[in-house]
């Protein structure tokens, strides 16, 4: 089987990229120990007003310090954190992203998690498209990995002897019938909600865990349009921009599909401050350039 490193050799990538990807992926195995002693809600918020658990800044700090050590990061931003990290004394300049956990409410019972990054040249304000990297370590039965260097999308697993080896190569997402939205249905505005009733009436199954991460990579595989929709009371949306939507939206229009805000492809906008929050339509291409073509969404 190929392990991730063969992959990586295989691909057109710089040698410090390759590094740093393995790097990062590889704190999946700490990160997953760090589980069963840090499941407790702590007494902070982040800067959304989300309270946070424990296992929300342990995986920050691990991964910030893992950075600073590794001399390959110039600099980083963070869910968990207010202002960009700078590392002086780095060898390298790439700028990385990181949503330390994904869907850490989710983490009390049990469910599917992980940790969402992304890689880009030199500023991590910049628009998702340039990304020279991203990757998304998700905490299931399994541990795995999906990856795109702009060389397609690969999924990886990690073996019995914490190697990760590839499970599929080449994903392209179908034309699948999976749907999902997030807020709650009273608060959605008038488009959104008669986009998910044609979803509805077409055969649409409902498919949402409260795990942005794990629910990407199930549309991955299986087809559809999840979003997180404008809502009444919070018109950006709830998902973040650099942290969230850019780095699963490029694994997804790299394997075939398309994220979008409502109107256009979010991979264009250019974030306009770090905590920039947006609406999220992401999946199967064809679901999603209809709703563009044939909902006037609000964004
Ligand atoms: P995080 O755990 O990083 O704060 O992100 C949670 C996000 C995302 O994973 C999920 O899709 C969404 O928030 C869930 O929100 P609701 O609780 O509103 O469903
Ligand atoms: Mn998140
Ligand atoms: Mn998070």
């Amino acid at each position: 089987m190929t392990t991730l490193r063969e992959y990586l050799d295989s691909t057109s990538c710089e040698e410090k990229l390759k590094d740093l990807i393995e790097l990062v992926s590889d704190q999946a195995i700490p990160i997953r120990k760090a589980f069963i002693s840090n499941q407790e809600y702590v007494d902070s918020e982040n800067i959304y007003g989300e309270k946070q658990i424990a296992l929300d800044k342990w995986s920050n700090e691990h991964l910030m310090k893992t950075f600073r050590e590794s001399k390959l990061v110039k600099e980083a931003a963070s869910e968990e954190e207010a202002e960009v990290v700078e590392f002086p004394d780095a060898e390298a300049s790439y700028a990385v992203t990181i949503d330390p956990l994904d869907g850490s409410s989710l983490v009390q019972v049990n469910l599917a998690v992980g940790t969402i990054v992304g890689v880009y040249e030199k500023s991590v304000m910049e628009e998702g498209r340039n990304l020279k990297a991203a990757f998304y370590m998700l905490y299931g039965p399994l541990t795995v990995l999906g990856l795109t260097v702009r060389e397609g999308v690969h999924f990886f697993a990690l073996n019995e002897e914490n190697e990760y080896v590839m499970t599929q190569k080449d994903v392209r997402i179908p034309e699948g019938k999976l749907y999902a939205s997030g807020a709650l249905k009273r608060d959605w505005l008038p488009e959104h909600q008669r986009f998910i009733e044609y979803l509805e009436k077409e055969g649409y199954k409902l498919r949402y865990s409260g795990s942005f991460v794990a629910d990407v990579h199930q549309y991955l595989k299986y087809g559809g349009v999840f979003s997180y929709p404008a809502y009444r009371g919070k018109e950006t949306g709830k998902l973040r921009l650099l942290f969230e939507a850019n780095p699963m939206g490029f694994i997804v229009s790299e394997a075939g599909g398309r994220i979008s805000d409502g109107k256009k492809n979010l991979l264009e906008i250019r974030p306009e401050k770090l905590d920039h929050r947006i609406p999220i339509y992401v999946g199967s291409k064809g679901i999603i350039e209809k709703m563009e073509n044939e909902y006037d969404i609000e964004v």
